[in-house]
């Protein structure tokens, strides 16, 4: 998967600020990273580290914080700021499970895979959330209201198998009863608004 993302990122970029097919001009990188204040946030923790290496984490968190993913371009930015391969970002951000390459949906569905978890049966709960919401692991249902990722372990090992709904803990749950957690939780939340 990361050779993969690398080849994209290594892949010759759109010119920038060249006629768009309607006429109209493409914004430039800079033009992005002056306009979108978000990316200020993400400059300051990159300072903050005084530009290193070391703060590649921080700097993906920060991202991840203010856009909710980690794009293609975000990447290439955080790569160039701190002088570090792209390759060597990309394998980070697809390394840990708390970041995400894509857009996230409304609701966010974490499965616990860590071990303790893995043996109650999480690949069974997994694969029952994937099939009632036509969603795989990694990605958002179409609608945009649920993302479906996993983690590692959350530390709730005594409850496995484990999963979180917008950060609810979810404990002991079955491949039978999780989809049924689930939609109960979507529908308060819509009640709610
Ligand atoms: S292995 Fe799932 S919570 Fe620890």
């Amino acid at each position: 998967m990361i050779s993969t993302i690398t080849k994209t990122m290594t892949s010759t970029p759109t010119a920038p600020g060249r006629p768009t097919g309607n006429g109209a001009v493409a914004a430039t990188p800079s033009d992005r990273l002056a306009g979108d204040k978000r990316y200020k946030i993400i400059e300051a923790t990159m300072r903050r580290y005084g530009y290193q290496g070391h703060g590649l984490i921080e700097a993906l968190h920060s991202a991840q914080e203010a856009f909710g993913y980690l794009d293609d371009f975000t990447l290439k930015h955080i790569s160039r700021t701190l002088h570090l391969p792209p390759s060597k970002v990309f394998g980070v951000a697809t390394f840990y499970n708390l970041f995400t390459l894509k857009p996230q949906g409304a609701h966010t569905c974490v499965v616990c895979l860590g071990t303790a978890c893995y043996i109650k049966g999480a690949r069974e709960v997994l694969a029952a959330i994937e099939g009632e919401y036509d969603v795989k692991a990694g990605g958002t249902t179409r609608d945009s209201q649920l993302s479906l990722l996993t983690a590692r372990c959350f530390g709730s090992c005594a409850l496995a198998p484990v999963i979180t709904f917008d950060g609810e803990t979810i404990g002991k749950v079955t491949p039978t009863a999780v989809a049924q957690q689930i939609a109960q939780r979507l529908a308060a939340v819509q009640q709610a608004r």
